[in-house]
């Protein structure tokens, strides 16, 4: 009787332990004590989970205002933030692309609180007529007493004294998925709210009051212009979008690429905690006048490397409100990156920085996770690492969901497909692979029989004459990452681990793998674009090009055919000169200049333009097709 007591305690505690936190079969050298992570070293030290770099949170500075009898109280839950607010109203009617025209007022926040005035902004400030239609939009942006700038915000009002807030759709909408016969709108509100979409003059609703708003429009019509308003409680905003060409067309479009964005040097707007909207912005603006069909953006949208979500949540939102206005218009595809991290760290003793491992469980509080709560991306058949052969248990799942990070979508003849190389990512993993995870530019055994399957699909699709892939990491460094991505300096051994197990192939072998299914066993891949490295440069792939350490005693590849490498990680993050590599001597074009890269497909042919989107210069244009 006693033996099944305990084996009922034992049942329980184990279920409530799985509730909480249950540590991951793929990891490894973790125990939980009074429910806390604990790493042991390979001294058999037990070294305890630590917080990261958590400056600021979510919570603490978006949706937090009330009305007032003059006007709008912003009370931040950060009570110990000193700091300023900038404040204007936003005119929908007078621009396509509508921002805060700030006022001359500069207003202190002291202990977390300010008041805006609303009659501050009344008489020859009132652009919008928000004392006649008593209602209007306020637009501010928080700055901290070290002039470091924290939130952009935007929050609608009611009334002429007392005031209200009313329902705000404080992110979006954003398009995204763009098909022929549908596109996707979503965009996250300041409370609990039922909105509605109207296309073509048919209402989409919500089903239930909720912050987060998707609309999947369908049965529409190809290759035309739509116009859609999104109404919002008492207050309506009117945009377009442009259906895809039917599948298969050959009609001309043009996207844009780029990637790391995250914050720059220079304050400013340059820094709005984790993002560099100044450049992001000028990019919108960029790929906007170009009239772009979509916009592919691959990872480091933010800073990141920490392990609060309200942290991590707060840059997510600085990215997307760094899209603006222009994002109503543009559609957008997002990938990962190395800072999209959430992680748990462990201090090392003697050095900076931390061990991490991506953070669990994994379905809800991974890096993955968390940026497919933050975005709207498309859904592959791809789910995770489990059940390939590495998997320590067929029957639960030990990895993170590929889910809105790795898929594929098409525009007229042309496929992007969008691959993750930090899924499951181990940042310090060559140093301390006892923790097992994954490592920056590694691409798991999955993810690669799915893009070789993927591959295969659109070789065997008539209706598709080209193919880009996309990952966040370059096959080939040039200028900032030698010392990783798939190159490693040139080092074969650093792999993932998965439950204290190496993988079979090292980092260059894998590398190897990639470049034999996009180039040999493939006619339609033109062209791969990546970033990581905060440049711009191009690199034409063939087998000519010199890719191998000096003693390699693994198998080489031969390349039966040449695609581009299109480097773009010029979006604003703090910026890498050229390095001297084994394929330099291929390597052209290459600029610290920031630069937004226009990829125009006509037909069977394919050019590119890559302009500075600060300067509007421009850089280098060349065909590839
Ligand atoms: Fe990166």
């Amino acid at each position: 009787m006693r033996k099944i007591t305990s084996l009922l305690l034992a049942v329980f505690l184990i279920n409530f332990i799985s509730a909480q936190e249950i540590i991951p079969k793929s990891y490894s050298n973790f125990i939980l004590r009074n429910d806390s992570l604990i790493f042991v070293n390979q001294s058999g030290i037990e070294v305890p989970q630590m917080n990261t770099r958590t400056k600021y949170k979510y919570s603490d500075f978006v949706a937090n205002s009330t009305g007032t009898e003059k006007g709008i109280s912003f009370g931040f839950n950060n009570k110990d933030f000193n700091g300023y607010m900038f404040f204007g109203l936003i005119n929908y009617e007078d621009a396509i692309y509508a921002y805060p025209v700030y006022q001359y007022r500069k207003l202190q926040i002291k202990n977390g609180k300010v008041e805006v005035n609303l009659n501050w902004l009344a008489g020859k400030y009132d652009m919008i007529d928000w004392e006649i239609n008593e209602k209007g939009t306020l637009g501010y942006r928080i700055i901290d007493g070290d002039g470091q700038f924290v939130y952009d915000g935007i929050v609608n009002f009611k009334g002429t004294g007392p005031f209200t807030v009313a329902p705000t759709i404080i992110e979006g909408p954003f398009l995204s998925d763009v098909k022929p016969d549908g596109v996707t709108i979503w965009y996250k509100t300041n409370f609990k709210v039922k909105t509605f979409v109207t296309v073509d003059n048919t209402d989409f609703y919500d089903e239930n009051e909720t912050y987060f708003h998707e609309f999947k429009i369908k049965e529409l019509e190809s290759n035309k212009e739509y116009s859609y308003s999104v109404t919002c409680d008492d207050f309506k905003y009117s945009y377009k979008f442009k259906t895809a060409p039917k599948y298969g067309s050959d009609e001309k479009f043009t996207f844009a690429y780029a990637s790391d964005c995250r914050a720059g040097s220079g304050s400013g707007e340059r820094e709005i905690y984790g993002v560099n909207a100044y450049i992001m912005k000028r990019i919108m603006a960029l790929a906007a006048k170009e009239d772009v069909a979509f916009m592919q953006f691959s990872g480091d949208l933010i800073d990141g490397y920490t392990n609060s979500k309200e942290d991590i949540n707060l840059q997510y939102t600085n990215f997307k409100r760094s899209l603006g206005a222009f994002a109503h218009y543009t559609p957008m595809y997002v990938a990962m990156g190395n800072h999209e991290s959430l992680e748990r760290a462990f201090p090392v003793m003697g050095t900076k920085y931390p061990l991490m491992i991506d953070n669990f469980p994994f379905e809800t509080e991974s890096s993955e996770a968390i940026f497919a709560d933050n975005f709207v991306n498309p859904v592959s058949d791809l789910h995770s690492e489990d059940g390939s052969k590495y998997d320590p248990d067929k029957k639960t799942n030990d990895f993170p969901s590929y889910k809105e990070n790795v898929y594929y979508y098409t525009y007229g003849n042309t496929a992007i497909i969008v691959l993750n190389s930090d899924y499951w990512y181990a940042p310090l993993l060559t140093h301390y692979p006892k923790t097992s995870g994954n490592l920056h530019g590694y691409i798991m055994d999955n993810q690669l029989d799915w893009l070789e399957n993927t591959i295969d699909k659109f070789e065997k699709d008539d209706k598709i004459k080209h193919i880009f892939i996309t990952q966040h990491t370059p096959a080939f460094p040039n200028g900032g990452h030698s010392k990783d991505d798939m190159w490693y300096s040139g080092k074969n051994y650093p792999r993932a681990v998965v439950a204290g197990k190496e993988v079979k192939k090292g980092i260059i072998e894998r590398r190897d793998e990639f470049l034999d299914i996009i180039i040999n066993k493939s006619t339609k891949v033109v062209a791969m674009l990546t970033g990581d490295e905060h440049n711009y440069c191009k690199l034409k792939i063939s087998d000519d090009m010199k890719r191998y350490p000096k003693e390699y005693d693994k198998d080489k590849v031969r390349l039966n055919r040449q695609i581009y490498q299109i480097n773009n990680g010029a979006a604003g993050a703090p910026y890498y000169a050229q390095e001297d590599l084994p394929w330099s001597e291929y390597t052209s074009g290459f600029t610290t200049q920031n630069a937004l890269v226009l990829i125009d497909v006509d037909g069977d042919k394919i050019s590119v333009r890559v302009v500075n989107p600060d300067t509007l210069e421009d850089i280098e244009t060349y065909v590839i097709k």
